[in-house]
């Protein structure tokens, strides 16, 4: 139990590390609602239906405002996403 405890810390930990203070729910609530809130991933005939066009959609919108995500941080917000909203998984 105590191992677990311990992966899971330090799972949690590392991704933070390896990069600067980017942090996509953040990021998405002051860039990313202006056009649209939330509810745009969760309406019934949303777009997009996997996780390679979430990916282009993030970056079809983050090219529209000119945020210029780093790849990197381009995979977060997509997995913010993903984890809140569209539940594809990997
Ligand atoms: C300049 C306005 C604008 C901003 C700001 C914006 N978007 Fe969008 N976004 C759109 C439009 C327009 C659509 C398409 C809506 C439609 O199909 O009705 C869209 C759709 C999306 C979708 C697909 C929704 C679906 O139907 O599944 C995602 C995901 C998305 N945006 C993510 C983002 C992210 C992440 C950001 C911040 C980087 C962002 N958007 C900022 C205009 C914007």
């Amino acid at each position: 139990m105590k191992h677990l405890l311990l992966i899971a810390l330090l799972g949690s930990a590392l991704p933070a590390l390896a990069s600067d203070n980017f942090d996509a729910a953040t990021f998405i609530a002051t860039k990313c609602s202006g056009c649209h809130d939330e509810r745009v991933y969760t309406r019934p005939d949303h777009r997009v239906q996997n996780r390679q066009q979430l990916e282009a959609q993030v970056r079809r919108c983050d090219a529209n405002i000119g945020t210029t995500l780093f790849n990197e941080d381009v995979a977060k917000v997509v997995d913010y996403l993903d984890s809140h909203y569209y539940h594809f998984g990997q």
